[in-house]
């Protein structure tokens, strides 16, 4: 007989309740464990999310400044940056009868004066604390031949195209040099890399801001101040619109000079509207580091190339096409 007092003693209540208990405390410390695991990771995780939402707060609060965007290039550009939700400031040497069409404040700027380049720096920093990206846009056409074109016109075009570009670069870089950051985006040309007959001025101008901003990249990365420059091929704006020609009339460039103005409007009026502009440009202002050059449109690489690697190559092209052979 099996004495079942032996194999089961009496308990007490309190006493099987501790037993309970001792049970209990593993599993219910792994319990706890658990618990504490996924509150710290939930923690975790609302942490990162709140950071990611700041970083994206902050980068939306940059403060870009878009010099000629009342028209073509520089109004897309504006255009896209405050779709993007950055905070943009266009400029105009007439923004009154811009300010109603565009989204973004437009400021009054003509880069060739140096009283509203000044004005403008003050109009802005007393809306804002920084400056992010400076785009350097605003810019015109000269086109005839050297000989056609007066020497006053050509200090024109470089007032406008080349020391209007650096004289806003000049204007920023304290601001930028302080807060130890900011870009500067250069619209320069394709123009600004191959030769072409007719354009001696503007490729002249583009060709130094090559030269300027390419030599201004290096100077600046300790202040990491990042320089790029834009190079567009040929757009649809109204860039033909506003240019300017040669003062004079030769007969003796009268043919080729019709040809290549032909060649040129043919080719502006073919061209598509400056939208993967403001795509590149969107791109560069969003990378942390981005790169010097970016040719953007038709050919835009293949021609330096080419050029690059023969200049006879790229000017037989060149005759063939504009019809001057
Ligand atoms: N279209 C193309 O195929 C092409 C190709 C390569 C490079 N680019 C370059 O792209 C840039 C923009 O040209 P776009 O084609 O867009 O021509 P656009 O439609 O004629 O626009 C030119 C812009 O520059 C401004 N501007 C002109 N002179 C100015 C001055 N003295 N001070 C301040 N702003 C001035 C104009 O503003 P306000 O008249 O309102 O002042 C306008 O907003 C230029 O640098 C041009 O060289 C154009």
């Amino acid at each position: 007989m099996i004495n079942s007092d032996h194999l089961s003693p009496q308990i007490s209540s309190e006493e099987l309740m501790g037993q309970f208990e001792r049970w209990l405390i593993f599993p219910g410390t792994i319990l706890n464990f658990g618990e504490n695991c996924l509150h710290f990771a939930s923690k975790c995780i609302f942490t990162c999310k709140l950071q990611v939402q700041i970083y994206i707060k902050m980068e939306k609060n940059k403060v870009i400044l878009v010099t000629g965007a009342s028209s073509g290039i520089g109004l897309l550009i504006a255009n896209r940056l405050h779709d993007a939700g950055f905070t943009v400031f266009g400029t105009s040497r007439n923004p009154e009868k811009h300010r109603d069409k565009v989204p973004f404040k437009l400021l009054s700027l003509d880069v060739t004066s140096d009283q509203s380049i000044r004005n403008c720096i003050t109009v802005l920093m007393s809306e804002v604390r920084t400056v992010d990206v400076l785009i350097n846009n605003a810019g015109g056409l000269l086109a005839g031949s050297v000989e056609e074109t007066a020497l006053e016109q050509a200090y024109n075009q470089f007032e406008t195209n080349f020391w209007g570009s650096v004289k806003m670069t000049k204007a920023m870089l304290p601001i930028m040099r302080n807060q130890r950051s900011g870009k500067i985006i250069a619209i320069s040309s394709l123009i600004g890399l191959i030769g072409v007959p007719f354009n001696s001025y503007y490729a002249a101008s583009k060709h130094a801001l090559e030269g300027f901003y390419k030599s201004l990249r290096l100077e600046l990365r300790p202040f990491n101040i990042k320089v790029s420059v834009v190079e567009p091929g040929f757009f649809k704006t109204n860039i033909d619109r506003g240019a300017e020609y040669g003062n004079e009339n030769i007969t003796d460039y009268e043919n080729t000079r019709k040809k290549v103005f032909r060649f040129f409007s043919e080719s502006l009026a073919k061209s598509p509207a400056p939208g993967p502009v403001a795509d590149v440009v969107l791109k560069i202002v969003n990378e942390k580091s981005p790169k010097y050059n970016y040719p953007v449109g038709a050919r835009t690489r293949l021609l330096p190339a080419i050029q690059f690697f023969s200049h006879n190559l790229f000017e037989n092209g060149f005759l063939k096409r504009a019809g001057l052979e």
